[in-house]
């Protein structure tokens, strides 16, 4: 028999230790953000690609379109999703019937376009759609969020969250420029996160490379600290084919130069470890306070 003062140990334990079940829930899924400075460098291209390639490798992938207001995955996934992050938002769907099925049993929750509570949401209002997005989470195993151009708000929250961001930018110095006040803010915001730059678009590796210095040289001396190349996809017909066609490259022209390159990032070794602590959603909520 235990003595009394055993069994008070054993109770002030068992009120510090909490159960499995009280614990904060673990999230399964890893999740990759995907963002520039400048508009059109190619986000939206590489977020389609690298969900389809880890999806075909055989991952429950889900894609949200973040690009508030003005998203467009669905068009270059060829899909014409009924419901949309705004309904979410409202409160009309629930996540999980938002959804809508793409290549390789890839899921993609819309953007919406042209929704006006989408362009400029409040605080409140991501705080609602984040909540309900959570659930979400324990369902798959990688999640990529696709967002718009810049530092909006809800980016911001994102990158504050996340423990991976894929950059995407160009060789042109206005959006190597861009790309790297997005760098800076994302490294004030979050001490910790591990970024890839990808260099689309280029002409030819020289110019990708010469790039890829500049930007380099300006992290390290400014900031102090570097982010990895994850790749450089050269300008190639093939995609803008693929756009026509609302069918990814990776799919309609695999062997073509972007469609080789493309598919060397999504190898890139973080995507395999971009797992936070905490579920993904609750630290962009608790971002928002
Ligand atoms: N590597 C590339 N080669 C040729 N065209 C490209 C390439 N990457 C992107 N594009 C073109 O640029 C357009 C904008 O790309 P997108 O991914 O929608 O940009 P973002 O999401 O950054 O705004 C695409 O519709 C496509 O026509
Ligand atoms: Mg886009």
């Amino acid at each position: 028999m235990l003595s009394r003062f055993q069994l008070a140990r054993l109770r002030a334990f068992r009120k510090r230790a909490p159960s499995p079940v009280e614990k904060e829930p673990v999230a399964s899924a890893r999740v990759v953000c995907i963002a520039s400075g400048k508009g059109g460098t190619g986000k939206s291209i590489i977020a389609t690609n690298l969900a389809v390639i880890r999806a075909r490798q055989g991952e429950r992938v889900l894609l949200v379109d973040f690009d508030s207001g003005l998203a467009n995955a669905h068009l270059l996934l060829g899909l014409a999703p009924h419901h949309d992050l705004g309904h979410v938002m409202e409160g009309t769907v629930g996540p999980r019937e938002a959804l809508v099925e793409g290549p390789h049993g890839l899921k993609l929750l819309s953007g919406g376009v042209g929704r006006q509570a989408l362009v400029n949401p409040t605080r409140r209002e991501l705080d609602r759609l984040f909540k309900a997005l959570r659930p979400l989470e324990d369902e798959f195993d990688l999640v990529i969020i696709d967002h718009g151009a810049g530092m909006a708000y809800g980016t911001i929250a994102h990158l504050a969250a996340t423990s991976t961001l894929l950059l995407v930018t160009n060789h042109e110095v206005t959006a190597l420029s861009d790309a790297y006040a997005l760098y800076k803010r994302a490294h004030m915001v979050n001490e910790h996160i591990r970024v890839g730059v990808v260099i689309n678009r280029a002409p030819d590796e020289r110019m990708a490379h010469s790039g890829w210095e500049r930007f380099r040289r300006a992290s390290q001396q400014f900031l102090g600290v570097v982010p990895d190349l994850v790749g450089w996809v050269p300008a190639d017909v093939a995609v803008e084919h693929s756009v026509q066609l609302r069918v990814p490259v990776t799919i309609s022209a695999p062997e073509s130069a972007a469609g080789q390159a493309i598919q060397r990032i999504a190898s890139w070794g973080p995507i395999d470890h971009a797992r936070t602590a905490s579920a993904f959603y609750e630290k962009a909520r608790r971002a928002l306070r």
